[in-house]
């Protein structure tokens, strides 16, 4: 047990622990009957060869939420991780000397990584996984195994810089979303461009899901902009894209200086409505509507229902710059040295973190503010959970946030001068305790609160999971996030817990916590998302890795290197 005060970083056990499968059971409280499916988790892969361990190759963990499920013992749930072995993947087994790493993650002869190891996103019976300097890559339901990637690069417009290689680069999103009308994927592309101006040009991007093998692309007339789009989101009839505003490429640094770019105070905001993409032909340059937000926010999620207005849940992450990571030798703000089990993770939030409901009105031009909270305490807003069912997100009710509380011993001191006029010390100087919250929809109320007073407890991902779903069905009894559970994962060195709340009580504390059978810990995890359980891939049309192994590609490619190549794509035409 740590308090106020000690030196306490985040768990060591989340770059030191290995991906393995265990399994959990119930340590206290009862786990209730009409839960079920199952929480995926992207993970980083910690090879340890990247200075910045989140560009990493990527694994997927699953954990069930069904005791005797995937394979576990009676009365046990099952935790399982599997690497994500995509055809870089695979060259990279092959030939790990041939991968470098960059600010962007690996780069080889071969082309460039997708580590595709940021966020799951469930589709119906299907299951992507995503990240944002990649297309996203489906992976089979039931084994986890790696299917296949979305959309020949032909069809994204090719490789967003022109690299070589048979391994495309597409700065995408790490949160693409996904229409349950239209039965597509809204996603994006971005490109570096000189004109108008020096900066990424964004295009909006549209799979549709009977056919994996190509998407549509749709360039944002008169756009550039110098940031990233971590987040698409959507209503009925909109999509809204935005500058994340919290990751900026530093031309400096990638020339080997030190980092001199900081985030933005505000970001744009871009709408496009989606009929005006219907019948476009791809490549085809679309006008947005353009508004501006503050703070910069690395997630936002509007309502599907649209009449009046699109109503955003804009999760701010106030000077949370995603481009800092904490290296050998660094200090952190108070002075003490960085602890070595944090090197390599991404230095956390310098301010208290908004969050704030917000209406754009496109055809008036306008943004109505509804309701607005931040406290000195909320540090680390940067995972959510939500009811995703289409009825739940029509008519949300309860928004649940992890608070993973102020933590200075990964906050360096680089990062505070660099920011110097920009952040209170005095606030930065003790570590917080990490609260579970419930937000009412759209007032932004506070409805609930629970609060994680050991600081040993790194509380990451929550998920929601909707009470009394029938077998393969999003939408509970009440869909919006209230009448269901919030399943939140605790990291500890002392052992790995999950801590499962009545949606609509989490003031009350966990119902039933689940721990290792052997005080498992697990290694770090970014967004997580639940799902039902299913067991078959589905029928559809997909890319096949042979199918971009042109020969101008490979030509590109050292002679030497030729067989590691077949050998993948003829490994990776078996796979279905
Ligand atoms: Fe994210």
């Amino acid at each position: 047990m740590c308090h106020k005060g000690d030196h306490m970083p985040v768990p060591a056990s989340l770059t030191s622990s290995p991906h393995r499968d265990f399994e959990l059971e119930v340590v206290s409280g009862a786990w209730p009957a009409d839960i079920g499916g199952e929480v995926l988790f992207s993970s980083p892969q910690h090879l340890g060869t990247l200075p910045y361990a989140i560009f990493d190759w990527g694994a997927i963990c699953r954990l069930s939420l069904e005791p005797g499920g995937r394979g576990a013992a009676p009365g046990r749930f099952a935790w399982q991780s599997r690497s994500i072995q995509s055809p870089g993947k695979r060259l990279f087994d092959r030939h790990p000397e041939q991968f470098g790493g960059s600010p962007i993650g690996y780069q080889s002869p071969f082309g460039a990584a997708n580590a595709s190891n940021t966020a799951p996103l469930p589709w119906g019976d299907r299951l992507y996984v995503t990240w944002d300097a990649g297309r996203p890559v489906e992976l089979h339901p039931e084994t986890l195994e790696f299917v296949a990637e979305v959309g020949h690069v032909d069809t994204w417009g090719g490789s967003s810089m022109p690299m070589g290689g048979v391994l495309p680069f597409l700065m995408s999103t790490a949160h693409p979303v996904v229409d349950p009308e239209r039965h597509c994927l809204w996603t994006v592309k971005l490109e570096p461009v000189m004109e108008p101006s020096f900066g990424m040009r964004p295009s909006l991007v549209r799979y549709d899901r009977h056919d994996g093998t190509a998407v549509q692309h749709w360039p944002l007339d008169g756009i550039t902009f110098s940031g990233s789009i971590h987040t698409v989101s959507q209503s009925r009839d909109w999509v809204i894209l935005c500058d994340s505003g919290n990751f900026k490429a530093d031309p400096g640094e990638m020339f080997g200086g030190e980092r001199t770019l900081t985030i933005d105070a505000e970001v744009p905001v871009w709408l496009i409505r989606k009929e005006q993409v219907e019948g476009l032909p791809s490549g085809t340059p679309v006008t947005p509507t353009c508004f501006t937000m503050a703070p910069p926010t690395g997630h936002y999620y509007a309502r599907w229902d649209d009449t009046d207005g699109v109503s955003v849940v804009w999760e701010g992450m106030d000077l949370m710059d995603l481009a800092l990571y904490l290296r050998p030798g660094d200090r952190d703000v108070n002075g003490n040295p960085i602890d070595p089990g944090v090197v390599g993770l991404y230095n956390m939030a310098m301010a208290p973190e908004t969050i704030t409901e917000v209406v754009f009105h496109p055809e008036r031009g306008t943004i109505g503010h509804v309701g607005t909270f931040r406290e000195d305490w909320a540090f680390n807003l940067q995972l959510s959970a939500m009811d995703w069912s289409t009825e739940g997100l029509t008519a949300p009710t309860l928004h649940h946030v992890t608070y993973q509380g102020c933590r200075p011993g990964n906050i360096s001191q680089r990062a505070a001068q660099l920011y110097a006029d920009r952040i209170d010390l005095s606030l930065l100087r003790e570590e917080t305790p990490g609260a579970l919250c419930s937000f009412e929809r759209p007032s932004m109320e506070l409805k609930g609160r629970w609060e994680y007073p050991d600081l040993g407890d790194h509380i990451t991902s929550p998920a929601f999971a909707p009470r009394g779903a029938a077998p393969g069905r999003y939408a509970g009894g009440e869909p919006g996030g209230h009448d269901g559970y919030v399943v939140q994962p605790v990291c500890n060195d002392d052992g790995f817990r999950v801590e499962l709340f009545d949606a609509a009580r989490v003031s009350a504390g966990p119902i039933a916590t689940l721990a290792g059978a052997n005080r498992e810990t697990i290694p770090l995890v970014l967004h997580s998302a639940w799902m039902p359980a299913f067991h078959e891939l589905t029928d559809a049309e997909r890319l096949r890795f042979s199918a971009e192994v042109t020969p101008e590609a490979l030509a590109s490619v050292p002679e030497e290197l030729h067989a590691a190549v077949h050998e993948v794509a003829r490994e990776c035409d078996e796979l279905w």
